[in-house]
């Protein structure tokens, strides 16, 4: 059902997703606008679900079918029923043509990437941003392409390998392109979809964040009601502190926050979550150093699946004990966020391939009895970061780079230790120093060391060394899903290089990963 069953009286897109690998970019262009969306699978969301929802629009996204083969995705019926705008983007805009009695057809003439559509006709989508004449600069990326139009609707732009690149009719309201407006390799696209929700639809645009606040501490006021207690593990990320102080405005001292220190967080890390939470926030906090008991048993661990999963294990371990002495709690607090809540649509059938097992705590609730408190679940990662200064969060904490749940295990190839863990946190600190000094820690999405379980000789102040070499990594990225090497200036590195090597005893060599991902990942392990 809809996450929002109960703000009835917002303006809602409903985002229908044929499994495009970009169909998230939709959602955020039109949050962006200002309305509230919802991604559903065009396979699970049923016609009474779709009228619950009472959309004021339907965006369909693309999909890697084709609507020439058989048995291929189409839209529920009801969609071009319920008297609302549609706009069907790449396989979504050729169903709707197929579903409405035109024809799509596989062609020769194939394109993938830039296109240019020339405009030839106004239409509401291209209000105050395309004029007829106007050539466009899109993204276009499919094999199909419509050859016959359904009755009503006519063309409003053509391109070379799309002679219906955007087609329109007005009576029904209904539009399609065969481009993606939606990434930015499409430059005008966010301010197409912006005139869909807006001049098509209707919608007045006022989902801000200020208004997402409140109405979150009053949903959080009647879920935990009166006097439930909730309990919160805080790891010192945005997404777990944004959800503990939103919380904690909700129901106050009712919210107790669990900080379960592994060893292998970075320097400075815990301390500085402790003196934020309870020194700044007044949030009762516990903060449980269990780093003898999670080093002791990733002792001589060198599978990075095993580490995860005896960190993951122990970290509900040491989690519950410290609930039960807190008195117990009738909620659990997650930093659930939108991506991780957004059912994905399958044309495979078999499960996807793990690469990792990225740990949460999703093996709590059931243990502990608890009811799940996800004040973020409608959340994308930068709508966190808005919402966040919305709550007065300081901003070294809301502009954060990610940190993975195993912290550090999982930046030490091979078997974990005390010291490994140490010269690590030294060298880091010195790198992500150098990095802010350089005013660049903004412009990356993850910048890390990794210490290898490689030696190599070295030679200072004449005396021979036999030490380790650290891998520094930084990578520029969106969503964490695809990333580049960060391509800093040769003498940034040296000077890193210089420093790490001066000051870090144990290290004698310094590298740069310029992997990006694929076919790399971000981490090592
Ligand atoms: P990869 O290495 O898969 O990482 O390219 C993508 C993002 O996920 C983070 N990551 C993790 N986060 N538990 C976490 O909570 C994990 O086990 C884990 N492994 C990777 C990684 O830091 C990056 O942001």
């Amino acid at each position: 059902m809809s996450e929002i069953e109960d703000m009835n009286q917002t303006q809602k897109i409903l985002i229908l997703d044929f499994g495009s690998q970009v169909t998230q970019l939709i959602a955020r262009r039109v949050r962006e606008a200002g309305v509230y969306c919802e991604i559903h699978p065009f396979n699970n969301f049923d016609e009474a679900q779709i009228r619950a929802f009472d959309p004021k629009g339907v965006v369909l996204s693309g999909g890697p079918a084709s609507v020439t083969g058989s048995d291929t995705p189409r839209a529920p019926e009801v969609v071009f029923a319920l008297g609302v705008p549609v706009l069907g983007i790449c396989y979504g805009q050729q169903t709707m043509v197929a579903q409405m009695g035109g024809q799509v057809e596989t062609h020769d003439h194939q394109e993938f990437g830039r296109a240019d559509v020339e405009v030839t006709e106004p239409c509401g989508l291209f209000e105050g941003v395309w004029q007829r004449g106007d050539s466009a600069r899109v993204w276009m990326s499919h094999g199909d392409r419509v050859t016959k139009l359904p009755e009503g609707f006519r063309i409003v732009g053509r391109s070379d390998g799309a002679p219906f690149a955007a087609i329109a009719n007005d009576e029904k309201r209904m539009y399609g392109v065969q481009f993606h407006p939606e990434v930015v390799h499409t430059p005008d696209g966010a301010r197409l979809l912006s005139n869909f929700v807006h001049v098509v639809c209707g919608c007045s645009g006022d989902w801000t964040m200020a208004a997402f606040k409140q109405d979150a501490i009053q949903r959080i006021r009647e879920q935990v009601g009166p006097d439930g207690r909730v309990i919160c593990g805080l790891s010192g990320g945005v997404d777990s502190s944004v959800a503990a102080v939103l919380i904690h405005e909700a129901i106050g001292e009712r919210l107790t926050c669990i900080l379960v220190d592994h060893g292998l967080m970075r320097q400075g890390e815990a301390e500085q979550v402790v003196t934020l939470f309870r020194d700044h926030y007044n949030i009762p906090l516990v903060h449980r150093d269990a780093s003898d008991l999670f080093l002791g048993r990733l002792d001589g661990v060198d599978d990075p699946e095993k580490k995860r999963k005896i960190i993951g294990g122990l970290f509900i371990d040491v989690f519950e004990e410290e609930a039960k002495k807190v008195g117990g709690a009738d909620f659990l607090a997650q930093g659930t966020l939108y991506p991780d809540v957004i059912e994905s649509v399958s044309f495979a059938g078999g499960p996807s391939v793990t690469i990792k097992s990225h740990h949460n705590v999703g093996g709590l609730p059931d243990r502990m009895n608890m009811k799940l408190v996800e004040p973020l679940r409608e959340l994308f990662k930068d709508e966190v970061r808005v919402l966040g200064r919305e709550l007065g969060l300081p901003q070294a904490l809301i502009g954060r780079h990610p940190f993975p749940g195993p912290g550090l295990a999982i930046r030490i190839p091979g078997p974990v230790t005390r010291e490994a863990c140490d010269i690590l946190r030294k060298a880091d600190a010195i790198y992500l120093e150098e990095i802010r000094n350089a005013g660049l820690y903004d412009a990356i999405w993850q910048a890390f060391a990794v210490l290898l379980p490689v030696r190599t000789v070295g030679v200072m102040g004449d005396a021979r060394t036999y030490d380790h070499v650290l891998a520094l990594r930084a990578v520029t990225s969106t969503d964490g899903m695809t990333a580049d090497s960060y391509p800093f200036p040769h003498d940034f590195l040296s000077r890193c290089a210089t420093r790490i090597i001066n000051q870090v005893r144990g290290v004698n060599r310094v590298v740069y990963d310029v992997t990006s991902k694929p076919p790399g990942t971000i981490e090592w392990e």
